[in-house]
């Protein structure tokens, strides 16, 4: 891929936390590429790092991670090594929509003050009409009255505080949005509305980069994506040929449980710390072979189609 043309870069990036004195790593290592002005969904199981990878590239990480490895984030290095920078990148560049919009949000502060907040940060507007006239514009984006600025986050149902990230999102008008389980608590209505409020960011020409453990809004999505695997990304590439032609066995299960319509749960498993050296997924795998305790890397089947197996 070209070098402009990449928004975010992860070169065999690890990231762990510490827990008394001992690192549980998240992110095993991971090569990445994700193209700007598209849709990249990354997908997978409670606890394979997805959002640990969604903190990484938006800068939100917290204090006692460890970081091994480099990422880029719009050409900018923000990990090298254990060397961390975000300056010019966090909250300007790059925005994270939050799991829990609403909980995020300062109880004491009305949506109004959020949002002249955050426009005096990222542009250093001091005017009240002026952030104001941003703020309603930016809710008429997402179909909220402007009367919404009155309120405090309590006020708001689940659905409201979605547009209102989205909304402040839009004001903030990053080249990136990182947009962590942007449904899990939505209904199918309000799924269906929060996926074309996302399409609007991507038709913006930003990069939208969602995570989500719903393969099928993933492929409603999404150009690209990325299958996860405790801290591994084991499958990477167009959506409508990762779906049709999916290549590793978890990409498969992932499939057909969407398609049973099962709740992913059946297939969590916990994270352990004796696999990091393998695949991921050996324990459970109908082709395990006797290589499998070595760590698959990426190969690529096309220009961007990669999986980590050594059964295909
Ligand atoms: N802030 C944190 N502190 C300590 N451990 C964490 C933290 N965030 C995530 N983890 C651990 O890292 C692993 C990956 O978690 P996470 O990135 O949240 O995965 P996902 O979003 O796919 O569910 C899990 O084992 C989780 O317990
Ligand atoms: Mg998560």
């Amino acid at each position: 891929m070209v070098l402009n043309e990449v928004a975010v870069r992860a070169r065999n990036l690890w990231i762990g936390y510490e827990e008394e004195g001992e690192i549980l790593w998240a992110l095993n290592g991971i090569d990445i590429d994700i193209p700007k002005a598209t849709a990249f969904c990354i997908v997978g199981e409670s606890g394979s790092g997805k959002s640990t990878l969604g903190n990484a590239i938006a800068g939100l990480l917290p204090p006692y991670a460890v970081t091994k490895g480099r990422l880029d984030v719009y050409n900018i290095s923000v990990i090298d090594g254990d060397k961390v920078d975000y300056s010019g990148v966090r909250g300007s560049i790059v925005v994270r929509i939050p799991q829990n919009p609403l909980s995020a949000l300062n109880p004491y502060l009305k949506i109004e003050s959020v949002f002249s907040d955050i426009l005096k940060q990222r542009f250093r507007i001091n005017s009240k009409v002026k952030a104001l006239e941003i703020a309603q514009k930016a809710l008429k984006a997402v179909d909220l009255p402007s009367d919404v600025l009155g309120r405090y986050p309590h006020q708001l149902s689940g659905g409201m505080g979605q547009r209102v990230a989205i909304a402040l999102t839009i004001a903030i008008d990053p080249e990136i949005v990182v947009a962590d389980e942007p449904t899990s608590n939505l209904d199918a209505y309000l799924k269906g509305a929060t996926l074309n409020l996302l399409r609007d960011i991507v038709r913006k020409g930003k990069t939208l980069i969602v995570i989500t453990h719903d393969i099928l809004f993933a492929s409603a999505l999404c150009s690209f994506i990325a299958v996860m695997l405790m801290g591994n990304v084991v499958e990477i590439g167009k959506t409508e040929e990762v779906l049709s032609n999916p290549l590793h066995p978890y990409t498969r299960e992932l499939i057909d449980a969407a398609n049973l319509n099962f709740k992913n749960s059946k297939y969590a498993i916990n994270r352990s710390k004796t696999n990091l050296r393998g695949c991921a997924y050996s324990s459970r795998c109908p082709k395990h072979s006797a290589r499998c305790y070595e760590k698959p890397k990426l190969f690529y089947i096309n220009e961007s189609h990669g999986v980590a197996c050594w059964n295909l």
